[in-house]
C-alpha cells in the first residue's frame, strides 16, 4: 500500500499502473527546434483502464465501495474516455455500470471507446446533444431511481470525475513526477484541459508539495480561456474547502494556452491532425483526436517562445482508443 502524499489525502483504491514513465522525445525536440522535450506517459496507466481518468477514479471508486455501491453511474460524450475507463473498472470489480451518453446519432457506430464500453458490459443510453445539455440532471436522476427501485446501490461519478475527490489523482501525480524529475527545476507542464480536474490537481499538487518552479499550462480543448479561469478557480476552491487544505486558492497561478480549441470540442483541425501524424511518425506514440493532439499543437507553438532554461514536459493524458473511431482523419478519407 503506497504511503499518503499529504495528511488530508483521502482513501484510494490502486487501479493504475504507477509510476508512469517519463521519457525524452528526441526526434520531436529536433523537429521543434528545442533542446529537450519530456513526456509523462499517463496514457500508460493501463490498457483498458488507461489515461488521466484512472488517477481520479482511484479515489472515486474507493468512496463508492466504502458507501457499499454495487452500480456505477456516469455520463459523457459517446467516445468518452472517462466512461470507457469506468466501464472497465466496473467489469474488473464486478460492479454494474450505467452510462448516459451524448450522441446525435441514436445508434452510433460501435467503434473506439464505445466498442469497449459494450465489450465491458456497460449499459448505455444515447441522448441528442440538446436534450443531454438541457436535461442531464433529469436523465441521471432517472437512472439512479431505476437502480434504486431494482434494489441496487448506485454511485454517481460526474463528468470526467472532476470533483474535489477526483482532483487528488493529479495531486498524487505531482508527487510522483517530483520523484522522477526533481521539484526544483523550472518545468513547464502542458496538459489538455476540459472538465478541469487534471489541471486543478496539478495546480494544487504544485502548491502543496513545494514545486513552485513548475508552471502548469493547461491547453483548453472545449471552452474559452475566460470560462476556464472561473471553472479552475471554482473547483480549486471547492477542493481546498472540502479537504481543509492550508492554501489560499487566489494565490495559485492559472496558466492557460489560448487558441487551440479549433472549431470546437472534439472537432479536429489541421495543426492537431499534424500533431497526431508527427508523434506517430517521429516517436511511435499515439495521440487522440479530441485532447492530446490539440494540447500538443498548443505546446509545439509555445515552446519556441519560452526561455531555453524552462524544460517543457507534455502530460500525455491518454485517449488513444478515440483515434480508431476517426481513422479517416489520418488516412485522409475523413
Ligand atoms: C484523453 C484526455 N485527455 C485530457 C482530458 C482532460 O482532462 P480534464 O477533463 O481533467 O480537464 C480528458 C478528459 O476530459 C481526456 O479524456
Amino acid at each position: 500500500m503506497a504511503m499518503k502524499i499529504h495528511p488530508q489525502e483521502p482513501a484510494r483504491l490502486e487501479l493504475a499502473q504507477l509510476p508512469t514513465p517519463v521519457v525524452k522525445l528526441k526526434q520531436l525536440a529536433d523537429i521543434a527546434g528545442v533542446e529537450r522535450v519530456l513526456m509523462k506517459r499517463d496514457d500508460l496507466t493501463g490498457l483498458e483502464i488507461s489515461g488521466n481518468k484512472v488517477r481520479k477514479l482511484e479515489y472515486m471508486v474507493a468512496e463508492a465501495l466504502e458507501q457499499g455501491a454495487d452500480t456505477l453511474v456516469t455520463h459523457g460524450g459517446f467516445q468518452s474516455n472517462h466512461c470507457r475507463a469506468t466501464a472497465a473498472i466496473g467489469a474488473r470489480l464486478g460492479l454494474r455500470v450505467r452510462m448516459v451518453l451524448r450522441s446525435d446519432d441514436p445508434d452510433p457506430p460501435w467503434d473506439g471507446n464505445l466498442f469497449l464500453d459494450r465489450l465491458f458490459g456497460a449499459e448505455v443510453s444515447y441522448h441528442a446533444a440538446d436534450v443531454y445539455r438541457s436535461q442531464l440532471d433529469r436523465l441521471i436522476c432517472e437512472v439512479m431511481e431505476q437502480e434504486r427501485a431494482a434494489g441496487r446501490r448506485p454511485y454517481f461519478f460526474p463528468v470526467g470525475a472532476s470533483v474535489p475527490l477526483g482532483c487528488w489523482g493529479y495531486v498524487r501525480a505531482v508527487a510522483e513526477l517530483a520523484e522522477q524529475v526533481g521539484s526544483d527545476q523550472p518545468l513547464d507542464i502542458y496538459c489538455a484541459t476540459s472538465s478541469a480536474g487534471t489541471q486543478v490537481g496539478l495546480m494544487l499538487g504544485r502548491a502543496l508539495l513545494g514545486c513552485e518552479n513548475w508552471r502548469i499550462l493547461g491547453v483548453p480543448v472545449s471552452d474559452s480561456v475566460e470560462y476556464f479561469h472561473s471553472e479552475l478557480r471554482k473547483l480549486e476552491r471547492a477542493t481546498v474547502e472540502r479537504f481543509q487544505l492550508d492554501l489560499s486558492p487566489e494565490e495559485t497561478p492559472i496558466d492557460l494556452v489560448e487558441g487551440f480549441i479549433g472549431p470546437g470540442y472534439a472537432i479536429p483541425y489541421p495543426e492537431a491532425v499534424e500533431a497526431i501524424r508527427l508523434l506517430g511518425s517521429s516517436e511511435g506514440i499515439v495521440l487522440d483526436p479530441s485532447y492530446t493532439s490539440k494540447a500538443m499543437a498548443g505546446m509545439l507553438a509555445t515552446v519556441k517562445r519560452q526561455p531555453a532554461e524552462r524544460q517543457p514536459l507534455f502530460l500525455h493524458t491518454g485517449g488513444s482508443f478515440g483515434l480508431f473511431a476517426c481513422r479517416g482523419l489520418i488516412s485522409g478519407e475523413g
